[in-house]
């Protein structure tokens, strides 16, 4: 029986994998971790127990893991890659010193934890197409060196002291669920909002800008799916590359005209994070995490296009627009 401690449980992710690990594994046995300001609210609150941990502090994660009997923790702390520019140091802080917190307290508890990484842990020198599971990786971000020097230190621990540290590098990630804030892959997110709203979307980044994006179902079955993994199969741990689709600001833009046709886009460039996205790489293979614990993708862009917008328009009460049928002209006369 797993009891699980989610850390960042009202983030972007957070909110969206402590519900489904509530689901998987019973509503008791998954604890909401939250920082002061970002309590959980609704269902969230009411379908499991939730307590204060912030990440920095490791008196409040060993006592939640004490008082929960605690065996996994799921570590979603983080500052998003844009806003990590603006505050590097506490970038740091959370996402390598936090980081740190959780690997000392799984080492002294026995406790197996998950770090998700990014495409975000590569840099420039990294092969941009198809970007190999063990290559490259100098990131010129905060955001990526914390990704990086988390992969490395969770490998660490895992070989030094037989913690059972397991990651997956996420690619931008798509939901109608929490907004997310402050990431470079973000506009994908907006972009969807503004169209189901009647809104023009101004887009941050320039065409040709590709990079890895994946709808957040798939996300949170991967991280569910890599803590279930054999560990006799895994030759790898911190951290698998995954994919499912690869796009740039053009190619989401037509495929929402293919259901919304009235949707504008404009070009306000945002020179951060246009810088930001073009370090990063434009698809990563995800050979390993196919072939050590059978990752597969179940949405591609169309798939998960019909469902952002279907779910907006339920989250925003705007109806969808009846069906155009084109009539046949009238034989009859118009007299
Ligand atoms: N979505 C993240 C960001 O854009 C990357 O992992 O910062």
């Amino acid at each position: 029986m797993k009891n699980i401690l989610i850390i960042g449980a009202t983030g972007q992710i957070g909110s969206e994998l402590t519900m489904r690990l509530r689901k998987e594994y019973g509503g008791d046995n998954v604890v909401a971790g939250y920082i002061r300001g970002a309590e959980p609210k609704g269902e969230l609150l009411e379908s499991g127990p939730s307590a204060e941990v912030d990440i920095t502090n490791p008196t409040q994660i060993a006592e939640a893991v004490d008082k929960y009997n605690v065996d996994t923790i799921y570590n979603l702390a983080a500052l998003l890659s844009a806003v990590a520019e603006a505050k590097p140091q506490l970038a740091w802080k959370i996402g390598v010193g936090g980081l740190y917190n959780c690997l000392e307290i799984s080492r002294e508890k026995k406790c197996a934890l998950f770090t998700p990484s990014s495409i975000g842990s590569f840099g420039p020198d990294t092969p941009a197409d198809k970007t190999p599971q063990d290559t490259i990786q100098r990131p010129q971000t905060i955001y990526g060196v914390t990704k990086v020097t988390g992969e490395m230190l969770s490998d660490y621990y895992a070989r030094r002291f037989g913690v059972d540290t397991r990651s997956v590098r996420f690619p931008g990630l798509i939901s109608y669920v929490a907004p997310p804030g402050g990431g470079t892959t973000d506009y994908a997110v907006d972009i969807y909002y503004s169209a189901v709203k009647g809104e023009e979307f101004k887009c941050p980044l320039k065409p040709g800008t590709f990079m890895d994006m994946m709808y957040m179902p798939d996300a949170l079955r991967a991280a569910i799916e890599i803590m279930e993994a054999d560990p006799a199969r895994l030759k790898h741990r911190n951290s698998f590359n995954i994919a499912s689709m690869s796009f740039d600001p053009e190619i989401i833009y037509n495929k929402i005209r293919e259901y919304i046709p009235d949707f504008r886009m404009t070009y306000e460039l945002d020179p951060l994070r246009q810088k930001i996205a073009d370090s990063w790489p434009n698809s990563l293979d995800d050979t390993c995490a196919r072939e050590e614990w059978d990752w597969h993708p179940e949405y591609d862009l169309d798939a998960m296009t019909r469902d952002m917008i279907s779910h907006l328009r339920q989250k925003f009460g705007i109806p969808a627009p009846a069906a155009i049928h084109h009539q046949a002209p009238s034989l009859e006369p118009a007299f």
